[in-house]
């Protein structure tokens, strides 16, 4: 975003707390003023086809504290002129994305690959490297972020060279990631065996009328960060969470902060749908104990 904004205008569509932590960079931080925000409440998406093909459009693919995900890319025109910015930090490996229709890509290794913290990835298309290429914004930009040097992409970063020193023993552990998937059976493997997680929650939430997802419409439900409401108080919520935890059952599984009180519970293929299952009957127990 701050290697390429500020060309066009820009369409931001945010439905939880990373989305919207976006729009406040691009607003308060960039200070763009040509910025259209399209926001949803907590498990809703808003309309992706208010997007408009000669702006740019910033978005995540999986908005993982309201656990409601884009569930493709059919809104996104093949004739854009603007790019499109996606955050996919919980999506990449766990979702199917449609590579052709997104411009500039990330995702971190600590998410869906279970790999170390602090280090990522970010995929550029053709069009973004003509962006990097052929716009240079007004503000300054930190050497960490610069991807040009006297108007050409820095080839190097993107084929092994490194920009001060990122820690190779996580550079290592992702390659280990990257291997691990492989020897699950690649990358649509990866999305089955999360899809199989969300299945068993599925099965779960339908056979209970105590317990929703956050996520209103199927389609949008994610498999990774799934995200549920209880009848509950959120007292009682909370005390559910106490419980889970004091018995070793689940840590930190409540709905982040910023979300409506809930649980929200990691789905991705470095789960596996036996653990999902031998957590259900403790949600049972836990729920019951706190409504009783
Ligand atoms: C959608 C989204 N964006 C960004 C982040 C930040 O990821 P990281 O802490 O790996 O930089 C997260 C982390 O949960 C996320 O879910």
């Amino acid at each position: 975003m701050w290697s390429m904004l500020g060309a066009r205008p820009v369409d931001v569509f945010h439905w939880e707390s990373f989305g919207s932590g976006w729009l406040t960079d691009i607003t308060k931080q960039l200070k763009l003023d040509d910025v259209n925000s399209y926001l949803a409440d907590y498990g809703e998406l808003p309309d992706l086809s208010l997007a408009n093909p000669s702006h740019d459009a910033v978005f995540t693919w999986n908005g993982t504290t309201s656990g409601v995900k884009v569930p493709n890319g059919d809104w996104i025109s093949e004739e854009r002129e603007g790019l499109t910015i996606c955050d996919a930090t919980s999506a990449v490996f766990a979702m199917p994305m449609p590579w052709e229709k997104l411009d500039v890509v990330t995702y971190s290794w600590q998410k869906v690959l279970g790999g170390e913290g602090g280090h990522g990835v970010i995929v550029l298309s053709p069009k973004a490297v003509e962006r990097l290429e052929s716009y240079t914004p007004s503000w300054p930009l930190p050497k960490i972020f610069r991807m040009t040097k006297g108007g050409k992409l820095i080839e190097g970063i993107f084929k092994g060279a490194t920009i001060n020193t990122p820690s190779m023993l996580c550079v290592v552990d992702y390659i280990d990631a990257l291997d691990w998937v492989d020897g699950i059976g690649g990358v649509d493997a990866a999305i089955e065996k999360s899809q199989a997680n969300l299945a068993v929650l599925t099965n779960f939430v339908e056979s209970r009328d105590w317990i929703q997802f956050l996520a209103k419409n199927p389609d949008q439900r994610s498999n990774t960060s799934v995200c549920l409401t209880l009848d509950a108080t959120e007292e009682q919520v909370k005390a559910l969470i106490k419980l889970l935890d004091e018995e070793q059952v689940a840590y930190d599984i409540g709905a982040y902060r910023d979300a409506p009180a809930g649980l929200r519970i990691w789905a991705g293929a470095t789960v596996e749908a036996a653990d999902i299952e031998a957590l259900l009957p403790w949600l049972d127990w836990a729920y019951a104990e706190v409504t009783k």
